[in-house]
């Protein structure tokens, strides 16, 4: 039998969160551990509504931070499936933060996180694979080694 499929669509994730008083520094200026928490809900989100089953976060690739996110901002974290191995995943996240007031949008960092999807006894187990539909999700994958900030459209 052959292994199942789904497209990127099926299970991209929009994570929202106003940041507070609480998730700063004195200045105002949000802690890189609060938004590496949230790209790891995000991704999370990503990677079960893929596998549709319990995941696991294996390893954080790679979190890039091109700009400050401040208090009031409101980040949107957009997570996707980039590649689907046997038991494993690679979801991008693309952190942008919103200025309420001015509605100016500003991409301040990018995520690389590998998820493995597990049974009941945390045994690694197959997963669908995944169909990149446009041409973006078709260049998307871990850019280790690359220094541009601009991430492609779905992660
Ligand atoms: C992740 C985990 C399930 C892997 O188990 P394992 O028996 O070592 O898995 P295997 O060696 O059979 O590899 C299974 C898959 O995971 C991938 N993998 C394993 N460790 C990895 C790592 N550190 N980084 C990236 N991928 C990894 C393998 O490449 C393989 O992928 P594939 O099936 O798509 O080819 C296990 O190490 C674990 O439970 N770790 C703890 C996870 C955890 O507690 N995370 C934090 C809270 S969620």
């Amino acid at each position: 039998m052959s292994r199942p499929t789904k497209p990127v669509t099926a299970s991209k994730t929009t994570l929202s969160s106003q940041m507070m008083p609480v998730d700063a520094n004195p200045m105002g200026n949000v802690h890189g551990g609060t938004i590496l928490k949230l790209v790891d809900v995000a991704a999370g989100v990503t990677a079960l509504r893929h596998a549709r089953t319990v995941v696991v976060t294996a390893s954080i690739d790679r979190m890039d931070f091109y700009h400050p996110v401040y208090v009031g901002n409101l980040l949107n974290l957009k997570a996707s499936v980039n590649y689907a191995g046997t038991t494993s995943m690679e979801v991008g996240v693309r952190i942008e933060a919103e200025d309420l007031k001015t509605g100016r949008i500003t991409h301040t960092g990018s995520s690389y996180l590998t998820y493995v999807a597990i049974d009941e006894n945390g045994q690694p187990i197959e997963i669908p694979d995944v169909i990149p539909e446009t041409p973006d999700e078709n260049d998307v994958g871990r850019k280790e080694n690359s220094e541009e900030p601009s991430v492609s459209g779905s992660c």
